[in-house]
């Protein structure tokens, strides 16, 4: 975390890190700068150090100096989308002959990249379950430049223990990547556990309201930050100043929202649990999941991500989807609004046939914020 706001806590550093105050009109928030290019006083005067919005834009760095003080890390960059930021990761750590753990429940998108695209640079890649350290060492070769972590995973809610597989992955002289999109900054900080990099999809917690597509990278290590932030220019994929300022503006109320989507998720877990039609229920904050005493260690609470089994497999999952009224049957998720999808069918459709494929009676929630009492009867009347 940046000196001025280390010692302070993390509701304050997301509404003021970054945030100062406009030196031309005093306005509170960071105007959008909506500008390509800035007049130079001569060749190579620049006024205020931008010269060109790819490389720099000043509500950009706003949000880039927030992304940094949540994470807790020296250096925070903002990008177009969550895969742009994973795609510039990629090809900032990997050269070809180099070989990537991934784990084996993680975002569709995360996986089509891996084996569709990065793979046919001559980057090697290998399944593992994240969730046993002892796993990850077995997946391990010469060759690992990069251990990568989803925790919570996305659908399945997996926990991945980080302090131990950033143990593993060090050893191997290995960097541990850990994609928090499912916890945000407020309830899990990795790169306090040992993590080297913290991927983000901004699309969802940290920006709140199902208005924006972003993606975030934080590093705490000066060096790496540069080798990144290099590639973020000479690559190009960065967030534009309004998707930028809209990322900062749900920021400042991320810690109450994650309060409200976690006591919302667990009632709806607990529900779900003792429903007849329900086979199976993911959510780390259930004593019996078997992340739990883990997730507890390391998240401040368990977040808004709720995934269950239907009696009656895909076709009966996929018709409580349809009939769900509240939650809306939509892809995405980190919004306030409730959403409901059929991960076989939707997000994870790319991952058929793999060893990241999801069960077919699977259905994911993402629990907004709305008064629980109304989502819980919505629930159970699509549960029939
Ligand atoms: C865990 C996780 N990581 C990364 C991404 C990719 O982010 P984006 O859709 O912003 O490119 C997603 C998208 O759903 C996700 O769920």
């Amino acid at each position: 975390m940046s000196d001025s706001h280390s010692s302070q806590s993390f509701e304050t550093v997301a509404i003021h890190a970054g945030n100062t105050a406009d030196p031309l009109t005093g306005a509170v928030v960071p105007p959008i700068y909506q500008v390509s290019t800035y007049k130079q006083d001569g060749v190579g005067g620049l006024r205020g150090g931008y010269e060109y919005s790819r490389s720099a834009n000043p509500t950009r760095t706003a949000l880039e100096e927030n992304l940094a003080a949540l994470e807790g890390g020296r250096r925070g960059l903002a990008f177009a989308s969550g895969l742009a930021a994973e795609d510039c990761l990629l090809r900032a750590l990997l050269a070809p002959g180099d070989h990537v753990v991934i784990p084996d429940d993680a975002y569709g998108g995360t996986f089509r990249l891996f084996a569709k695209v990065v793979s046919r640079w001559g980057v090697d890649w290998s399944v593992a379950n994240t969730s046993d350290p002892a796993a990850v060492r077995a997946a391990l070769t010469p060759k690992t430049k990069a251990v990568w972590v989803e925790t919570p995973s996305n659908p399945l809610l997996g926990i991945t223990d980080i302090a131990a597989v950033a143990r593993v992955a060090h050893e191997a002289g290995a960097r541990l990547v850990v994609d928090n999109t499912f916890a945000s900054p407020y309830l899990q900080q990795p790169l306090a556990l040992g993590a080297d990099v913290v991927v983000h999809s901004m699309t969802k917690y940290m920006g709140g309201h199902s208005d924006v597509v972003g993606g975030a990278l934080v590093v705490d290590d000066d060096a790496l930050g540069e080798e990144l932030a290099y590639h973020q220019n000479a690559m190009g994929a960065v967030a534009g100043p309004f998707d930028s300022w809209l990322v900062l503006r749900g920021v400042k109320t991320l810690a109450v929202r994650m309060d409200r989507h976690s006591e919302n998720a667990t009632r709806i877990a607990e529900m779900l649990t003792s429903h007849a039609r329900v086979t199976n229920v993911f959510y780390p904050g259930l004593a019996s999941h078997p992340g739990h005493e883990i997730a507890a260690k390391q998240m401040k609470a368990f977040g808004g991500m709720v995934s269950f089994q239907v009696e009656g497999g895909e076709e009966a999952a996929v018709e409580v989807c349809n009939r769900a009224r509240l939650f809306t049957l939509g892809e995405s998720l980190g919004g306030v609004e409730s959403l409901i999808e059929h991960p076989g069918r939707m997000t994870h459709a790319s991952v058929a046939g793999s060893a990241l494929e999801v069960p077919a009676d699977l259905v994911r929630l993402s629990v907004g914020i709305e008064a629980v009492d109304d989502l819980l009867a919505d629930l159970k009347q699509a549960l029939g």
